[in-house]
């Protein structure tokens, strides 16, 4: 089976590896995007196999490697070693974390020119964990999120982890702001000016990096996602 599954006019994603986070085994997910002028945008980079990596290259050429927060980074040096020529972009905050990493630059409120055509973006602030930057793929419709939306079927986490996924709303009827975050957003006012930038797109579909993808009523979906933020 291919590594790249495509889900949109020129969007595919990829199913990574699990990675491990204080004990919680996490699936990942990166997403492809083809520019308009035919270069690659590659979102929150899975691990770069061979396979994968030939069907990246058959699609064309790898100009930009996107960290989209601040938690969302152990790839890029394999990616960045891969595609020496591509730019890499950081979430804002991961530069200072990830200091061994090469940056071009970080990731502003408004989409490079190199992208801005096909792909809009909203930054999330007002969060005390990590500092989102939400991507809308035009042509399909897509919202991207990283981490602020998680879903994971029940019973992916066992014993006292089942638990705190549970109380955690990891493991909800549908994918939900964490809890952890929903503290974390200690400035509410700036996170919903965000976020309604977010809810302003025309959403038909809404992707993340854990958790199934939403198509049905996504944009319904989004609003009550996001509704304990009064947006
Ligand atoms: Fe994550």
């Amino acid at each position: 089976m291919p590594s790249l599954q495509p889900v949109g006019p020129g969007i595919w994603i990829a199913d990574g590896e699990h990675v491990s986070v204080a004990g919680f085994h996490y699936p990942t997910r990166m997403a492809l995007v083809r520019l308009t002028g035919g270069g690659l945008f590659i979102w929150s980079p899975t691990a770069l196999s061979s396979a994968l990596q030939a069907e990246v290259n058959a699609l064309g050429d790898v100009h930009f490697i996107v960290a989209p927060n601040s938690l969302h980074h152990l790839f890029i040096p394999q990616w960045q070693a891969a595609y020496p020529a591509a730019k890499t972009i950081a979430a804002p905050g991961l530069a200072a974390h990830r200091k061994d990493i090469a940056f071009t630059t970080e990731l502003g409120e408004t989409p490079d020119a190199a992208w801005a055509n096909d792909i809009d973006q909203a930054v999330v602030h007002g969060n005390a964990i990590t500092t989102e930057v939400v991507f809308f793929h035009r042509a399909s419709g897509t919202a991207l999120f990283t981490d602020l939306l998680q879903n994971f079927r029940p019973g992916t986490f066992k014993g006292w982890r089942g638990l705190v996924a549970k109380l955690d709303r990891m493991t909800a009827d549908e994918p939900q702001v964490l809890q952890k975050f929903r503290v974390a957003f200690t400035d509410r006012k700036a996170a919903r000016l965000s976020i309604r930038r977010v809810l302003d797109w025309p959403v038909q579909s809404v992707l993340m990096a854990h958790g199934p993808i939403v198509e049905k009523d996504a944009a319904a979906f989004l609003k009550r996602a996001f509704s304990w933020l009064k947006v």
